[in-house]
């Protein structure tokens, strides 16, 4: 037995641009006279950009100083500094474990989709030299509903031709676990502290195939109808 697909979040997941979210949100935080650290930025992963500055400018109490006009100004130039440390990355800064996991699961007939909420997913999978390795990447221009809604992975889903009950969601964030779950597919999560997933895993060198093939079994097994 095996999923139909693998369907993976992108930052935090494939590759670690947390920090590079932090720096750039930090920068236009402290413009506009709030402080935030990396503790708050942690809330901030799988969250959406307007979504992130508005739970930043609510952590400020500066909300009634900026209307929608505002917003966006700030929004665009925290992604023009985001976009700027972007061009850090190389297909040497892609997790541990990832290639070769991608590898196998390819060899295995296993579909792989992204589902990440970020609009510059497309311009990181080509600088990590990934691009061709994603059977559907699910637009993230496209969604209503950010994470925790399951909009996106439902979406990656229907772009693999394939049901959630059949696939396994790999996330960092607590609010993509929450995506998942409300999809109907199995979570696995990557990292400390997360909360509900069916899977946890301390980082992506323990994300291995015979690792995901042994949890899929094992849940098939468990709510397997008993006679
Ligand atoms: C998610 C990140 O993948 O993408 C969030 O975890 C980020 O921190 C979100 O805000 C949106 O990203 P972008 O690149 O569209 O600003
Ligand atoms: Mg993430």
């Amino acid at each position: 037995m095996k999923p139909q697909a693998v369907i993976f979040d992108l930052d935090g997941v494939i590759t670690d641009t947390a920090h590079l979210h932090f720096v750039a949100w930090r920068t236009v935080a402290a413009e506009a006279g709030i402080v935030i650290d990396e503790h708050f930025n942690d809330g901030l992963k799988g969250i959406s950009r307007m979504a992130s500055l508005e739970r930043i400018l609510r952590h400020g109490g500066k909300e009634a100083e900026f209307d929608q006009a505002a917003r966006e100004a700030v929004a665009a130039r925290k992604n023009a500094i985001y976009v700027e440390a972007l061009s850090q990355l190389t297909p040497e800064s892609v997790l541990p474990g990832i290639p070769a996991l991608l590898a196998e699961l390819k060899a295995q007939g296993v579909k792989i989709g992204l589902a990440s909420v970020s609009l510059n997913a497309p311009a990181i999978l080509r600088a990590l030299g990934l691009q061709t390795h994603f059977d559907f990447c699910a637009d993230a221009g496209k969604l209503r509903r950010s994470k925790p809604d399951p909009e996106i992975f439902l979406a990656a889903c229907a772009g693999l031709n394939v049901t959630p009950a059949q696939c396994i969601g790999v996330e960092d964030a607590q609010a993509g676990i929450e995506a998942i779950n409300a999809s109907g597919m199995l979570s696995v999560g990557i990292g400390k502290g997360l909360r509900q997933a069916d899977l946890l895993l301390e980082s992506t060198v323990e994300l291995t195939w015979s690792r995901l093939q042994h949890f899929w079994n094992q849940q098939q097994r468990e709510h397997a109808p008993s006679h």
